[in-house]
């Protein structure tokens, strides 16, 4: 069976994607062009990082470039609700403007760890670039800090989706576009 026949239906074609990280770095380009710290745009690890690497492509500023990793989901669809910060910033953020990474904001629980974390390591303003919200599943509400701004690519109907990074069970992040899973690939 090809990749391709383990999807319901394409959301986002590779295209479309394409188009809108493109504006989202030109505006991430326009809001801090004027600054003099360089920002530091932080990959939420696994799920961004095909998003991150297409973002900071199309932002055309100095930049610095981390990573994090944060695991609430295990290998179910889903969240457990308790985020765990199993892997750490190599940067140090005192004193810069964050820009969190993310495939897809949810519950808001990794959301919310993560501002936490990054307010803790005195970062000076927190922003957040997602490729996709599902304002549908929010139970943890969270609030930038400082300037911080928040992008969004496209908003997420309520289904289990995978690709460009997101996953099932690991699985499916190498697809170009994201598309609802076929109810038997997780029966
Ligand atoms: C997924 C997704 C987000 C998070 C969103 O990550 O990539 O990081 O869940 O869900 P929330 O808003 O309910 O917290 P996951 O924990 O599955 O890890 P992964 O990125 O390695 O797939
Ligand atoms: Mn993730
Ligand atoms: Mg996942």
């Amino acid at each position: 069976m090809d990749l391709n026949d383990h999807i319901e239906k394409i959301l986002w074609t590779e295209q479309q994607i394409s188009e809108r990280v493109s504006e989202l770095g030109s505006q991430i380009t326009q809001d801090f062009k004027a600054g003099n710290v360089v920002p530091v745009v932080v990959g939420v690890a696994t799920g961004a990082f095909l998003f991150l690497a297409d973002l900071v492509r199309k932002i055309h500023l100095p930049i610095i470039v981390d990573f994090i990793r944060v695991e609430s989901y295990g290998s179910g669809t889903v969240s457990s609700g308790q985020p765990t910060i199993s892997f750490e910033l190599k940067v140090d953020v005192r004193h810069k403007h964050v820009i969190l990474v993310e495939d897809i904001v949810d519950t808001g629980s990794t959301l919310s760890c993560l501002i936490e974390y990054m307010k803790s390591k005195g970062a000076s303003s927190i922003s957040v670039c997602t490729l996709l919200d599902k304002p549908a599943r929010r139970k943890v509400h969270f609030e930038l800090v400082g300037e911080g701004k928040y992008y969004c690519g496209f908003e997420c109907p309520d289904y289990f989706v995978v690709g460009y990074g997101l996953d099932f069970a690991e699985v499916y992040r190498n697809l170009p576009y994201v598309g609802v899973l076929k109810p038997e690939m997780y029966e």
